[in-house]
């Protein structure tokens, strides 16, 4: 019934589905304009059309833009987030090896995250992706709240916007649920900020498909498993992954 949909029309200019999904990448650099409503209505909206285990949807989203309650909220996540990579910069060596060059692509991975976090309080929109239990914990539980995550994420990047998830709540979940109001039984999932990037969108690099696809049994790449002609890739995560008489050249980045 049309009019049970989202009365926000997709703009013509609006990327294809594939498109859109090879150059969803994490964006942390934002534009300091807001999100407007009716864009907030259409990327919860697909966020709402997720997947879930027997269609639960025990997916739920809490929204911060502006206002007193967002701002603490931002705080309270920003300063979690320049602990945690404050740490991760000093234990993962962010400033050593290739990272002393200031062009590297680790240097400028580095300047990237610093700059999240400096400017956490500023991110145009903070979304609270949550899950409320019916059962006891158990490690397949997030399948039925991250899908709607990654349907979060592509929807702004099908509006032009982009952002990123991360985990910076965990640390401050106690006081992000007393200043919430979230009921007990209900998880914090991830952290997600949005906004208009001030950079660009994708590709995203990823290793090759062959060392990520196995055929018919573990360790053996199927020969159809090769990236489109012109993938970049990238090197990031551990090593390894099936075997194949003739792997395409994977081009090493960071
Ligand atoms: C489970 C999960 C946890 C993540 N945690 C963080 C995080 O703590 N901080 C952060 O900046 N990005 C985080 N990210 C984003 C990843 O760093 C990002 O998706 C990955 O590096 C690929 O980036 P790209 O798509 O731009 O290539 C997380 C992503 C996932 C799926």
């Amino acid at each position: 019934m049309d009019g049970d949909l989202p009365t926000t029309p997709l703009p013509a200019d609006t990327v294809g589905l594939l498109e859109g999904i090879v150059t969803t990448r994490a964006i942390r650099r934002y534009r300091p304009d807001p999100v407007p409503p009716e864009a907030l209505r259409t990327i919860l909206f697909a966020a709402s059309r997720a997947p879930s285990g027997s269609n639960r949807q025990p997916f739920r989203f809490i929204v911060l833009t502006d206002g007193p309650v967002a701002a603490r909220a931002k705080a309270l996540i920003g300063s979690s987030a320049r602990r945690i990579w404050g740490h991760k910069r000093a234990t993962d060596r962010y400033d050593e090896g290739s990272g002393a060059r200031a062009d590297s692509p680790k240097a400028r991975m580095a300047r990237t995250m610093q700059r999240y976090v400096d400017d956490f309080e500023r991110v145009p929109v903070l979304i609270l992706p949550c899950l409320v239990r019916y059962r006891e914990p158990n490690p397949f539980e997030g399948a039925s709240v991250y899908p709607a995550c990654q349907n979060l994420l592509l929807a702004a990047r099908a509006l032009g916007y982009g952002g990123v998830m991360t985990g910076w709540h965990q640390p401050v979940e106690a006081d992000l649920r007393q200043l919430l109001a979230v009921p007990d039984g209900v998880l914090l999932a991830a952290t997600i900020t949005l906004g208009r990037p001030e950079g660009s969108h994708g590709p995203v690099r990823r290793r090759p498909l062959g060392e990520l696809v196995h055929g018919e049994r573990w360790g053996e790449a199927p020969g159809w498993a090769v990236d489109p002609p012109g993938t970049r890739h990238t090197a990031a995560g551990p090593a390894g992954g099936p075997r194949r008489a003739e792997s395409p050249p994977s081009r090493r980045t960071e």
